[in-house]
């Protein structure tokens, strides 16, 4: 924490940040424009590292029908689940998948994010997947926001491959893979590796492939069992492996190892009942680095409110709050693999959130509402 601090910038990359006390001069006879910070806080602009934010239709039914006692799992292996969102997704256009992201996207960005990744996942036929990767690039030409995008074809296998899961591996790795590598549109590639979805064998499958094509991969891992996910996203280098309420010791050990990101995603684990956590103490033990992210997604949490997850984050999930305010800006950069974002340096983008609190910490302390009083992106103040 710097008090009374000042940031300097030049072509939108911070070119000094500080105390005031230690300007080598006065702020207006240093710089062009000078913008007083007005007694707020500043931090880096937030970054949200897993969401699955374009999609078609929505799926307040399954939120009844869980009410009424069924699993989030249940409703999926009953035909609904991922693959009703992938109907609604092939049936919409991608200008529709543009416009309800935005809608969706735009509390985000008023509180203060920066940077969010956007999953495929929905389509799974190499169309509907190509669709949902120009429009989440798309999203960034729309708003003021930086995309990272993740290649997600092994969400869930797709309707007309039931019962030949084995088939769309094959589908992925000899075909779909190689396309979206050349389309140029993927930032990297990811996967759900769990009983509804694909094995740790098959997953090593598609993750060779996305190696050998040159994409940093990660991994949907030990939400709703263990299946040594984390491992074998470790085993790869994964960027992160995510969800992880049920990670074992071996898995923690592992991506310490490999230096794999934990993404942690309190809003699924809320809007799911779990009642299992993933095991923050052990990772914090072990030096690996958490992240907090939203989840966006129509399924498992419907979240509009990056905030919100530092408050469930700490309340549910037992972060210190300053741990949570780095899950969505130190930690989150490294889950993406963007080095240039996520602190306050010297060098790095000028993405920078003001905000309206007597103290960091109240960034987690707030069920709703939102202290966000003004946005710096790559240099240029942006509406909040
Ligand atoms: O991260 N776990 C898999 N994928 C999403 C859920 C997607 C959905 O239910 O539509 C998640 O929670």
């Amino acid at each position: 924490m710097i008090r009374d601090g000042a940031l300097a910038i030049r072509d939108g990359r911070i070119a000094w940040v500080g105390r005031r006390a230690d300007l080598p001069g006065t702020p207006d006879r240093l710089a062009a424009a000078v913008v007083e910070g007005g007694g707020h806080w500043m931090t880096p602009g937030l970054i949200d590292c897993h969401t699955h934010i374009l999609f078609g239709g929505e799926r307040v039914r399954e939120f009844e029908l869980r009410l009424e006692g069924a699993t989030y799992e249940e409703i999926a292996r009953a035909g609904g689940g991922i693959v009703s969102t992938v109907a609604a997704t092939r049936a919409a256009s991608e200008d529709d998948l543009v416009a309800g992201a935005v809608r969706r996207l735009r509390p985000f960005l008023a509180e203060g994010v920066t940077t969010v990744e956007v999953k495929s996942g929905y389509g799974l036929d190499l169309a509907t997947e190509l669709k949902m990767l120009r429009a989440a690039r798309r999203l960034g030409d729309a708003l003021p926001v930086s995309v990272s995008t993740s290649f997600l074809g092994a969400h869930a296998v797709p309707p007309e491959f039931k019962g030949r899961q084995g088939d769309y591996v094959d589908l992925l790795c000899r075909e779909m893979l190689p396309a979206v590598a050349q389309s140029g549109l993927a930032d990297a590639v990811d996967g759900f590796c769990e009983g509804i979805a694909f094995t740790p064998d098959e997953m090593a499958r598609i993750f060779e492939t996305a190696t050998r094509l040159g994409l940093s991969v990660k991994l949907h891992a030990e939400q709703l069992s263990d299946l040594g996910g984390a491992a074998l996203a470790a085993r790869f280098g994964a960027l992160s492996a995510d969800h992880l309420e049920c990670l074992g010791e071996d898995g923690v050990a592992a991506m310490a190892a490999a230096g794999t990101v934990a993404v942690l995603l309190p809003g699924a684990n809320y809007f799911l009942g779990e009642s299992r956590r993933p095991p923050v103490a052990a990772l914090r033990q072990a030096g690996v680095p958490m992240a907090l992210a939203s989840n966006c997604n129509p399924g498992s949490a419907p979240v509009l409110s990056l905030l919100l997850m530092l408050s469930m984050g700490c309340t549910l999930f037992r972060l210190t709050p300053e741990e949570a305010l780095a899950g969505v800006t130190r930690a989150a950069a490294q889950a993406l693999g963007l080095a240039d974002r996520g602190r306050l340096a010297s060098g790095l983008r000028a993405d920078l959130a003001l905000w309206d609190i007597e103290s960091p910490a109240a960034l987690a302390y707030w069920i709703g509402g939102n202290p966000c009083a003004g946005i710096i992106r790559g240099g240029v103040p942006v509406a909040p």
